[in-house]
């Protein structure tokens, strides 16, 4: 798939940090044109400098996701620059952490704008373009969470199992009309990203991922894959893939393990002031990268992702040992 200049057109929202920013990256490694989109300006422009050194061209777009309009004028100047875009990667998120009722309600409504009619808003823009020419590919940054919520995560648990479903309907009208655009959810696991470092946190101790933790660079490979297959939806991590399937067999069995463990093992033993500077309505001042604070606990390589992405491999390697395995009985 590749636009009209020989190099891919490529959006990513939350661009400027975490996920989103080695998402950047990795598609600048294979040259890609990539138009970055997040508020932070500081950190749009060190996603810049990333994405250049890696190979791609780069255009910074400061940019809210919760304001249509603000995407729309983004998407227009991608295309004006870069040509057609070829792939958009809905990534940017701001969360809260805290019990449901302890959110107050203004900020519960602005994390479900970012996270959830955030990703609306790429959709609609990247669907605008891709329909007038059947083709594109959508990619939505899930996590495991879209399947199975957990506590202290109310407002972002609900929008990523309604992305989930919005993007369920999307597929089917797509389908309908018989569309060459693919639309993909890419479900992560635990990540090390600044989030939670710079997000609302209205807890007694400062907010970890539940580990096992992997590096973002680990989502970015598998983003860019997603981007370049068909598969509906993809696994990342065998966390992930326990937590899915555990859920859908015992649900609730993980209600109560998750009322027992879910608090601590989001917190780390360090307090955290409930009045740091958090992205929930403006950036936090400052470029802070892809990686988070939890380096020295985070993997760089998940073995589940390589199955999951060279899955033909391993079914031509199994149908092969089976036909040993026939071959060398019918000799005894
Ligand atoms: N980290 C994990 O453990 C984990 C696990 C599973 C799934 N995920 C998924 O990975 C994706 C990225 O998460 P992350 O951990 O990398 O988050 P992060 O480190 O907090 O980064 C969030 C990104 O979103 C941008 N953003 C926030 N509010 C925005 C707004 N209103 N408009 C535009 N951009 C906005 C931020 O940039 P500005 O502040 O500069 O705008 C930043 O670039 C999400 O879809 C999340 O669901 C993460």
């Amino acid at each position: 798939m590749e636009s009209r200049n020989g190099n891919e057109v490529v959006v990513v929202t939350g661009a400027s940090a975490g996920v989103g920013r080695a998402v950047a990256r990795e598609f600048a490694s294979h040259g890609a044109h990539v138009g970055l989109l997040a508020r932070g300006e500081e950190g749009l422009e060190g996603a810049r400098r990333d994405v250049e050194a890696a190979g791609g061209k780069a255009l910074a777009l400061p940019t809210d996701v919760s304001d249509h309009e603000q995407v729309e004028d983004a998407a227009e100047r991608v295309e004006r620059e870069f040509g057609p875009i070829d792939i958009w990667v809905n990534d940017a998120i701001a969360v809260v952490f805290a019990p449901f009722w302890e959110i107050p309600a203004e900020d519960f409504k602005r994390s479900t704008e970012v996270c959830y009619l955030g990703t609306a808003n790429g959709t609609r823009a990247a669907l605008k373009r891709m329909r007038e020419r059947d083709r594109g590919t959508i990619v939505q940054v899930g996590s495991a969470l879209s399947y199975r919520a957990i506590p202290l995560q109310s407002a972002y648990c609900g929008s990523k199992h309604a992305i989930r479903g919005f993007t369920d309907s999307v597929r089917t009208e797509l389908m309908h009309e018989n569309s060459g655009i693919h639309i993909t959810m890419v479900q992560l696991p635990a990540v090390n990203t600044p989030q939670f470092s710079i997000s609302k946190a209205l807890l007694p101790n400062h907010p970890q991922p539940v580990p096992p933790i992997y590096q973002p660079e680990v989502p970015a490979k598998a983003i860019y894959w997603a981007a370049h297959h068909r598969r509906r939806e993809i696994y990342v991590g065998t966390s992930s893939v326990a937590v899915i399937l555990g859920n859908k067999l015992f649900p609730a069995l993980a209600d109560r393990y998750l009322a027992r463990t879910g608090y601590d093992s989001q917190q780390t033993s360090e307090p955290v002031d409930e009045n740091r500077p958090n992205n929930l309505y403006n950036p936090v001042a400052g470029d802070h990268g892809a990686h988070g604070i939890f380096d020295e606990e985070s993997h760089s390589e998940s073995p589940q992702l390589w199955a999951t992405t060279h899955r033909s491999w391993l079914v031509a390697g199994a149908l092969g040992l089976a036909g040993a395995a026939y071959a060398a009985a019918r000799k005894l």
